[in-house]
């Protein structure tokens, strides 16, 4: 006889895990299903997210901006560091050890919440809306079944066609994170979010790092003041990227790598990088899950069609996280899990995809959410804007980084918050509390008005509201 869940969990990255434990809150017998595998083969629950993404990038982004400040900006302060040296060696052992923690964290997590945890690919084999049977190949096999199913099978780098990854040369964000000397001479396909954070570590900790982006406009996503600011900075510290290109061959030789490209202008170039960088975007993941065998629907990109509530075609099989349409971020998989867990316990899981915010953790960082100001005109919508450089708040001067700006856009009429848009230190942090106003559809008034600490950088943000009204005081 089979094991029996309420509801069993393919995937366990930041969508599947916190479905996982939230449906096990909710009362449900759960099970969550991951295949991922430390470097001893053993269980490495947490996905892209924990082991390849989020958490070891931002742990090289945190060493290698600590090096950079040591060997540049310590000076300012009147800190002399005589005899800088670079351990890298070190630098990637400690990240593997925060990625071990993150893992060691979630299957602590399975336990306290009861959730019965597989190490092993989940499949389906066959199911209706009363149960579905789920294969599980791991180092044993076995079928469990289950009435609820939710997919969260995430996502895999894009490899440029003919192009395949080998890790060595060729790197996904897999290989981008693992580099083991650093290179001298960095190339960097893909001007987006992992171009832009993996460009900075390598460019701090040493290299040369050139950027090939296939689009004419630098970060077209972000608001265009912004990503204006952002180039500026970013060219300042030495980060080369070129627009408008079109990549052609790519050759790999022994110890380097060949990209021919046409840039901007139409010249054609030729050059030789230490390693390669591929970040042109990710792909839905849902190889082995044998979607077909039990006529679940993907749609024309590959993606697990869901509706908005993240039901899929088959009664009681959900999807979510970057398996689904929408942005591939770690809290926006997260939310759709628990709405998931709430709606088959028959509540009103939601999810706002308005309010959801965006963060590159570059440096300065940016961060933004809801509308930029192009889409403002775009729609028609008329409105205000505020802006407030760093350069002006005491705190942001004290910590010696000053570069960038808070910028709020509101509703002409009413005031209410559209969108907000941050290129600064700690823009991360920032930002929640601009996720926080437009979920309580505030004002740029209420902000305005609203007591922020003295000194911080948050009063850029307070600032930044006021000067919607123009009636900045600090600037
Ligand atoms: P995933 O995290 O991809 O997890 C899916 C899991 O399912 C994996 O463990 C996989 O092995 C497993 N799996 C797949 N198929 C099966 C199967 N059939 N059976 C069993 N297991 C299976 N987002 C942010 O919000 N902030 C960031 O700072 C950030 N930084 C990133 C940096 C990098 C370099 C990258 C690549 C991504 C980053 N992201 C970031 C994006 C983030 O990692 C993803 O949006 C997030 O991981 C998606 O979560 P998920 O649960 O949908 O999928
Ligand atoms: P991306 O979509 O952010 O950027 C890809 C870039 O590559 C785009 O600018 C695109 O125009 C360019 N491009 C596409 N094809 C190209 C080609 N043939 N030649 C040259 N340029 C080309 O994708 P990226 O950076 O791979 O990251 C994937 C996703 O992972 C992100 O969209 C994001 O959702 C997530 N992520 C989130 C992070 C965060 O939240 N801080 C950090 C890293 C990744």
């Amino acid at each position: 006889m089979s094991k029996q869940f309420d509801v069993v969990v393919i995937g366990g990255g930041p969508g599947g895990y916190i479905a996982a434990i939230r449906a096990a809150q909710l009362g449900f017998n759960t099970a969550c299903i991951d295949e991922w595998k430390n470097a001893k083969n053993g269980p490495a629950p947490g996905g892209t997210c924990t082991n390849v993404g989020c958490i070891p990038s931002k742990a090289l982004l945190q060493s290698s901006e600590h090096y950079e400040h040591a060997g540049h900006a310590f000076a300012e302060h009147g800190i002399e560091v005589k005899g800088l040296g670079l351990n890298l060696g070190q630098m990637l052992a400690r990240k593997d050890n925060v990625v071990k923690q993150n893992n060691e964290g979630i299957l602590y997590l399975f336990k306290k919440n009861k959730v019965t945890f597989f190490h092993g690919r989940g499949s389906f084999v066959k199911g209706d809306a009363n149960a579905y049977e789920i294969n599980v190949a791991g180092a044993t096999e076995e079928t469990i079944t289950a009435k609820h199913i939710i997919v969260a099978t995430g996502s895999n780098p894009r490899a440029l066609p003919g192009t395949p990854f080998d890790e060595k040369l060729i790197l996904s964000n897999t290989g981008a994170l693992a580099i083991e000397a650093v290179p001298a001479k960095l190339g960097v396909i893909g001007a987006g979010v992992i171009g832009l954070e993996m460009g900075s570590v390598w460019r701090r900790l040493g290299s040369d790092v050139s950027v090939l982006e296939a689009l004419p406009t630098f970060l077209g996503a972000v608001d265009d003041q912004i990503a204006k600011e952002a180039a500026k900075l970013f060219t300042k510290q030495g980060l080369k990227v070129s627009l408008g290109v079109t990549i052609g061959a790519i050759t790999a030789g022994k110890n380097d790598v060949t990209v021919e490209y046409v840039d901007a202008a139409g010249a054609a170039q030729k050059v030789v990088y230490d390693k390669l960088i591929v970040s042109i975007g990710r792909t839905p993941n849902t190889i082995g899950l044998n979607a077909e065998g039990v006529g679940l629907q993907l749609d024309e990109r590959g993606f697990i069609a869901v509706d908005a509530d993240c039901k899929t075609n088959l009664p009681n099989v959900w999807a979510v996280g970057d398996v689904v349409r929408g942005p591939m971020l770690a809290h926006k998989a997260e939310e759709e899990g628990v709405a998931v867990a709430e709606r088959i316990a028959g509540q009103h899981g939601h999810v706002n995809f308005n309010t959801i915010p965006w963060v590159i953790y570059t440096s300065p960082e940016i961060a933004w959410v809801g509308k930029t100001e192009q889409q403002l005109k775009a729609d028609g919508v008329a409105y205000k804007a505020g802006t407030f450089p760093f350069l002006a708040n005491g705190r942001a001067r004290a910590l010696g980084d000053t570069s960038g700006m808070v910028k709020f856009l509101a509703d002409a009429k009413t005031d209410e918050i559209l969108g907000v848009h941050i290129v600064g230190p700690m823009a991360s942090e920032l930002i929640s509390e601009a996720v926080v106003a437009m979920e309580f559809r505030a004002s740029a008034e209420d902000i305005a008005r609203i007591c922020h600490a003295h000194p911080s950088l948050s009063e850029a943000t307070k600032e930044a509201a006021l000067a919607v009204d123009k009636r900045s005081l600090n600037f």
